[in-house]
């Protein structure tokens, strides 16, 4: 963690709330499962990886703090409830959800299954979530990405599905915000796993040549923003779209 995001704060959050978090394993979900964690949330963490999910928890365990782990494919329907069954038997409801597990824009997928995956997964879980008897003062928060929303990118799928994610953040927003706030955090070039070696190439230079901040984006920069939205600091905010990307945007 860096000076910039090393804090004591607890942005208002209940101690003892619980965070649910996909894509837990790695990057900003793993950045997210750990910040919340130190800020006094019960953290229930999800991914696809058990090896790397065992890891976070050993070291959230560690710091004296409290999770359960689901390994599961949020995209898939029976994997989503029994991960909801099992949250409901150990912590109970989850007040905050950051949906934020997604597949890498550089794998080659079949249109409509990437939007499946990508989109479908969001609602599932938003759905399943929603229906598990939601505490007042609930919160959602969807990472999508600066493509498709203000970016194109080379994939198209990837650009399609970040955008129809914000879609579905806006619906929700306007739709059911009598039972959870619902808002969207935009990475822009996050320096995580799946971005590895991009800083480095052609096309990695000329973005960070544009990004006003001069740096790529930390997963602790990601985490930060999405803790503020989840939490009784954002308490007003309902449906933004927050780029965080350092100013690359505004200069496109
Ligand atoms: N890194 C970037 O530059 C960047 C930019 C914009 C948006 N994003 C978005 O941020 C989110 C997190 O990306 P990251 O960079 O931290 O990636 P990452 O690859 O470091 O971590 C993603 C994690 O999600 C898990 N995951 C993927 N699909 C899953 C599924 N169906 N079910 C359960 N777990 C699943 C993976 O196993 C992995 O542990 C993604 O939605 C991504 O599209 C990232």
């Amino acid at each position: 963690m860096d000076r910039t995001t090393q804090s004591r704060a607890d942005f208002g959050f209940e101690h003892g709330d619980t965070l649910l978090v996909t894509g837990a394993a790695s990057g900003i979900g793993r950045a997210v499962a750990l910040h919340a964690a130190r800020m006094g949330l019960r953290v229930s963490a999800w991914d696809l990886q058990a090896e790397p999910l065992a890891t976070l928890a050993a070291e959230i365990e560690g710091a004296g703090g409290e999770v359960m782990t689901v390994v599961g494919d949020v995209s898939d329907e029976t994997a989503v409830r029994d991960g909801f069954a099992a949250l409901a038997e150990t912590f109970g409801a989850a007040r905050y959800l950051a949906n934020n597990a997604g597949p890498p824009s550089s794998i080659p997928l079949e249109f409509d299954e990437a939007v499946r995956i990508s989109v479908g997964s969001v609602r599932r879980m938003t759905e399943t979530w929603a229906a598990s008897g939601l505490p007042a003062g609930a919160a959602m928060v969807a990472t999508t990405s600066v493509a498709g929303n203000l970016v194109g990118t080379e994939s198209d799928w990837y650009s399609a599905a970040k955008a129809a994610v914000m879609g579905y953040v806006r619906h929700l927003a306007a739709h059911r915000a009598g039972e959870f706030r619902s808002n969207a955090v935009a990475p822009g070039m996050t320096d995580t796993p799946r971005l590895a070696g991009f800083a480095s190439s052609e096309n990695g230079q000329q973005i960070l040549g544009r990004i006003p901040l001069g740096r790529m984006g930390s997963p602790d920069d990601m985490a930060m923003a999405i803790l503020f939205l989840l939490s009784p600091l954002g308490a007003y905010v309902n449906g933004v779209f927050l780029p965080v990307d350092g100013g690359w945007t505004i200069t496109q």
